[in-house]
């Protein structure tokens, strides 16, 4: 079976998330620094440099969906009402849906899709929008929503000031095997107390976040 990143990946991939710049800037960049650290906690659990691409990849795209999001929804610089939170939790189809040609065109595009439809899903079954529970997730989705709240956690938003380092990490404590999966987190804990992680250096993520 093929497992080849496409070569022309990475262009499809920058000209996406070049147009989710244009309306938000903070998507973009949360999109390239969490496939970064997906990759990064990929390599750390020895995945190979293929299943290490899938974790880049669908970090990448896995919030491309919120330009589909009203402005006045995804831009709100206070909480979300009901309603515009049920709006919103349907970024993470729409972004399934905005790769879809891509999908159709290579089979890597298609292993990227579990990842990006899942990633809100939560390990005790309370998450959005399927309510899937424990292993029925799939593994790329149970790494995605550890790095996803990580980065949101320790970034500022206009309704919340970032949290330090180690009260993010409390935090994924607190919640391991109920929002996230504990195997997980401890592995994600260990691995951003280790300096030595193969990961690439070449990383498209890490390009991508050199953009002004
Ligand atoms: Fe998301």
């Amino acid at each position: 079976m093929n497992s080849e990143v496409p070569i022309w990946a990475k262009a499809a991939v920058k000209s996406i998330l070049l147009s989710v710049k244009s309306k938000d800037p903070f998507t973009y960049y949360h999109c390239c620094r969490v496939g970064l650290e997906a990759a990064r906690l990929g390599a750390f659990m020895g995945l190979d440099s293929f299943q290490q691409s899938l974790l880049e990849y669908s970090g990448l795209l896995h919030d491309i969906g919120k330009v589909g999001i009203a402005d006045n929804i995804l831009l709100k610089p206070e909480r979300l009402t009901d309603e515009e939170f049920k709006i919103m939790k349907g970024h993470s189809e729409l972004s399934v849906l905005m790769i879809e040609p891509l999908v159709e065109q290579d089979r890597f595009f298609k292993l990227l899709v579990p990842g990006i439809r899942y990633h809100h899903e939560r390990y005790d079954g309370k998450g959005y929008p399927y309510k899937m529970s424990g292993q029925n997730i799939p593994l790329t989705a149970r790494i995605l929503t550890i790095v996803d709240t990580v980065d949101a956690m320790t970034n500022t938003r206009p309704y919340r000031k970032a949290l330090p380092m180690e009260s993010a990490e409390k935090e994924l404590l607190k919640y391991s095997g109920s929002q996230f999966d504990g195997q997980l987190v401890s592995q994600y804990l260990r691995s951003k107390q280790s300096k030595e992680v193969p990961l690439e250096d070449n990383l498209v993520s890490s390009e991508f976040l050199k953009v002004a």
